[in-house]
């Protein structure tokens, strides 16, 4: 039954494209979460070693991976929760935009996704939840008179390195070896493109380590601290990329298609941080199930606003319909000795805008 094998594997390198790396498990309907799942289907795919290494040497740590890209999901469309594109999962809206040629969302997911696998692992070191790691090394001198490595310190008096420092080179390798393993050669724009987003998700946490320090010594007299390295949150690190996203560089292959320049040639050249992308996005304003666009329609606007989560950008200029909501809530409430709490009853009226459909006639709310 060779053959048959052999013409399996053949399909699934037929059906996924071979240029896909990072997220290329979870392209494809459904959407794979699930560790078991991945793993089967990097061992189904040939070339794609260093992801198969892991799957079989440390399922755990695929465990956390897979945990962090969902986290970098979630962000993702906390982060987009105003935008045309909102990084919604529904009818795997995800899958078919990582399918897409690099778009500004594109290289928004893949930043993200591989952020989130940085963070998740790292964090799951200092929790000592994996065997293959656990707190950084901590190289340095132990004790610190208000000098340390951090340019604008703040810190006075005498502090020394106490606790767990968030191991990121840990976190950073795993999650490059996870998400930059790769089918095919590594020339392409396409690929290059998706390796540097990769790389700014973990560099962004990478450059915001910082030092968090507790107090110890008399009631808050703080004659001693001690502090260790900390990644930031993941909220910030969202916040972070989000503003990559909002200044991401337009970029082409160079002469060679070797490296990637930006394509206006008066940009300056993209940091390892910053985000890239080739392609202009859809306008993602009517539903389009090719590129994952679910259109705009019924989708909450901003009455007021005038950036992206505004009515008249959300919308695509078809207007919206404004809707007033009462609600009744208990207010004003006293407390009675001994034991009865007495409230009145409150009126709120909230007004929402929702975005028009596309056969309406344009018209203002
Ligand atoms: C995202 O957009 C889709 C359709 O465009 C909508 O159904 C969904 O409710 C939105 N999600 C959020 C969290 O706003
Ligand atoms: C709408 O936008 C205005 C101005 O940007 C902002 O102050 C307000 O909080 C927003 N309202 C909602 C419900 O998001």
């Amino acid at each position: 039954m060779d053959w048959w094998r052999g013409l399996t594997g053949l399909m699934f390198f037929l059906i996924l494209p071979s240029n896909i790396i990072g997220l290329w498990w979870v392209v494809g309907s459904p959407l794979t979460f699930d560790r078991n799942a991945i793993c089967r289907r990097s061992k189904k795919l040939r070339g794609s070693s260093s992801q198969r290494d892991v799957c079989r040497k440390e399922p755990e740590v695929v465990e956390k991976v897979v945990e962090g890209t969902q986290i970098g999901l979630t962000e993702c469309q906390y982060q987009l929760r105003y935008s045309k594109w909102n990084c919604t999962t529904v009818q795997n809206s995800v899958g078919k935009v990582l399918k897409q040629a690099d778009t500004r969302e594109t290289a928004f997911l893949n930043a993200m996704t591989s952020a989130g696998a940085t963070y998740s692992v790292t964090q799951a070191c200092s929790m000592g939840d994996l065997v293959q790691c656990g707190c950084a090394d901590r190289p340095r001198k132990k004790k610190n008179h208000g000098t340390s490595e951090d340019k604008n310190d703040d810190l006075e008096g005498t502090w020394e390195w106490g606790g767990c420092d968030d191991n990121i080179e840990f976190g950073y390798s795993k999650s490059k070896e996870f998400m930059d393993a790769q089918q095919k050669k590594r020339n392409d724009i396409r690929t290059l493109i998706t390796l540097h987003n990769n790389e700014a998700g973990r560099t962004v946490i990478r450059m915001n380590m910082f030092r968090e320090c507790k107090c110890h010594g008399l009631s808050g007299s703080c004659t001693l601290q001690t502090c260790w390295r900390k990644m930031p949150s993941f909220r910030k690190v969202g916040n972070l990329l989000k503003e990559k996203f909002n200044g991401a560089a337009k970029v082409t292959g160079g002469n060679t298609g070797e490296e990637i320049i930006p394509e206006d040639s008066t940009v300056k050249f993209p940091t390892a941080a910053d985000l890239v992308y080739s392609t202009d996005s859809p306008d993602y304003c009517r539903p389009n199930r090719k590129v994952g666009s679910l259109g705009t329609h019924g989708r909450r606007c901003n009455g007021s606003a005038l950036d992206v989560g505004g009515c008249d950008i959300l919308c695509c200029g078809r207007g919206a319909t404004e809707y007033e909501f009462t609600r009744q809530e208990p207010c004003r409430c006293r407390f009675h000795w001994c034991c009865d709490v007495q409230c009145d009853t409150c009126k709120t009226t909230q007004v929402v805008h929702i975005c028009n459909g596309y056969d309406t006639t344009p018209r203002k709310s």
